[in-house]
């Protein structure tokens, strides 16, 4: 590739970034309000929250994994996730991410962005990163490479063949191996980091987009009590510039983290409060804590 198509696609890239300015038309008009909904970096939190479930249900084959559930997370919030196998928590991050679409019930994003009605890569897109229990990093790619692949996924294979980090692109870079403790190793091949870096990889092939709201399923799972220590401080380091939702079983991890607990049974939440509240809640220790 020749530098000037990089440079090419470096500008490209740098446009398509300003003209994210929010609610604004290309003639300096202001969009209106369903058409605000697709512009990148706008989510209204005015009202507090960044997600908010209401009366969501799904069934399948007749079996209801998510019933009547309600729930709202508030901006810069960090909410711990915690219940027991089936309870339906991977469900419900299928559901906020546009994996599955719910029978009923509404999923905003802030209070505009009706997430029901967008799909999977642009719900993404709009600021909505998913962590799966399994790490997916390119294992044959360098620490780096990984980091600067996920900033060109989103905007499709072809245009990041005419991309090259411009200055903003390469400082966030840095920034994100210091937040996941991976600077001394970003010319490492990714398949020789150890679980827990290369889950924490891959929480920064997130942090690159710089999401709005993370959705963390089970991450710790796996790792050795140092490392699950190491992603305590990570996930206290990025409360209140991003919203956090976490699901886990470890319930040390969550006493480290966690602000408000809730706890989802049966497809809906069972009891909601500090950890300490839910502890001693007797549905909580008959359902899960107790067994
Ligand atoms: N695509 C699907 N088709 C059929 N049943 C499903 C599907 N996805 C989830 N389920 C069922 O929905 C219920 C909730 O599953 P889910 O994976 O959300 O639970 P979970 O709370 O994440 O459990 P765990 O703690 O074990 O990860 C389970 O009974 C599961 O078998
Ligand atoms: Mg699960």
């Amino acid at each position: 590739m020749t530098p000037d198509l990089q440079e090419f696609g470096a500008r490209r890239l740098a446009q398509h970034m300003e003209r994210g300015a929010p609610g604004q038309t290309e003639s300096g008009g202001r969009n209106p309000g369903f058409a605000r909904i697709a512009q990148d970096g706008e989510v209204d939190t005015t009202h507090g929250a960044i997600l908010y479930l209401e009366d969501v249900s799904v069934s399948f084959d007749g079996f209801k994994a998510i019933n009547k559930l309600s729930l709202d997370i508030a901006a810069g919030e960090l909410r711990c996730i915690i219940g027991p196998n089936g309870a339906g928590k991977t469900t419900m991050m299928d559901i906020i991410t546009g994996k599955t679409r719910p029978d009923e019930g509404s999923v905003f994003f802030g209070s505009t962005i009706d997430l029901l009605r967008h799909r999977e890569a642009d719900i993404a897109q709009m600021g909505i990163g998913r962590k799966f229990q399994k790490p997916t990093v390119f294992e044959h790619l360098t620490v780096f490479e990984n980091l600067e692949l996920a900033l060109k996924t989103p905007r499709g294979v072809a245009s990041s063949m005419f991309f090259r980090l411009n200055s903003e692109q390469s400082d966030r870079l840095a920034e994100v191996l210091r937040t996941i403790h991976l600077s001394q190793d970003l010319m490492r091949q990714a398949g020789t980091l150890s679980h827990g870096q290369k889950q924490w990889l891959e929480i920064g092939m997130l942090l690159m987009q710089d999401p709005k709201l993370l959705l963390l399923d089970e991450p710790v799972a796996g790792m050795t009590d140092e490392e699950t220590a190491r992603t305590a401080e990570l996930f206290l380091s990025l409360k209140g510039k991003h919203s956090l939702m976490v699901v886990e079983h470890d319930m040390n991890f969550i006493k480290s983290i966690s602000d408000i607990v809730t706890v989802l049974c049966d497809g809906s939440v069972l009891a909601q409060g500090s950890l300490e509240q839910v502890q001693a809640d007797e549905r909580v220790i008959e359902v899960y804590l107790g067994r």
